[in-house]
């Protein structure tokens, strides 16, 4: 089975995904990395994995819809089962979403439903909350907010930074992503009614 991983920067995630192909804990292959920055630096680990890396540069399209039509022409190429966005900073139109429903996951740097969008870590410090976290979710047409198959916990202590903070929640997202990303291969997981399921359970 076919994953294509959609990334825009360092591709911690990505990493974490790939080492799990390669160590049998999904049983799939990337078979594209698809970035929508020529520098991210993702893509030199999927070079230096031996996976096809492609750039679809936003600047040679006059708009969202036909950029997405582009990528989702690149995804169709490669006969994906899965779409894995890992740090994709890109919103995506909702034709595009409705195209691949139910085999796309992302991951998302909060205990979604808090925190959509942007500054995850400071925004949960500057509310004094003490934790925080990640989810993995389906994808949906609503940005971080389709249905959420896994999250995972860390505190916050006093005196953290946000960067602080983020290195310990992206361990965490290191952990969830391959493991939920396994389930889905194992067609163990599923998007129906809008919500997610596992083993036939409603998560
Ligand atoms: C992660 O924090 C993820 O939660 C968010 O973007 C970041 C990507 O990091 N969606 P990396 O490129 O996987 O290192």
């Amino acid at each position: 089975r076919n994953i294509v991983v959609l990334i825009s920067g360092s591709g911690t995630n990505l990493q974490a995904i790939i080492d799990a192909c390669k160590e049998g804990r999904i049983n799939a292959s990337i078979s594209a990395v698809i970035s929508n920055k020529a520098d991210a630096y993702g893509l030199e680990r999927a070079q230096q994995a031996a996976i096809n890396t492609v750039f679809i540069n936003p600047k040679d399209y006059a708009d969202r819809e036909s950029y997405d039509l582009a990528l989702a022409d690149a995804i169709e190429q490669q006969q994906a089962d899965l779409i894995v966005m890992a740090g994709f900073m890109r919103i995506l139109s909702p034709a595009f979403v409705e195209r691949f429903k139910g085999k796309m996951l992302n991951i998302h740097p909060s205990l979604l439903p808090k925190y959509q969008g942007l500054n995850t870590h400071q925004r949960a410090i500057d509310a004094n909350d003490d934790e925080h976290g990640c989810s993995v979710h389906f994808v949906t047409a609503e940005l971080d907010g389709g249905p959420v198959v896994l999250q995972a916990k860390v505190p916050i202590f006093e005196e953290d930074s946000a960067e602080e903070l983020a290195a310990r929640v992206q361990a965490q997202e290191h952990a969830i992503y391959p493991l939920v990303v396994s389930w889905f291969i194992e067609q163990r997981l599923e998007m129906k009614e809008g919500r997610a399921w596992l083993d036939g359970q409603m998560l």
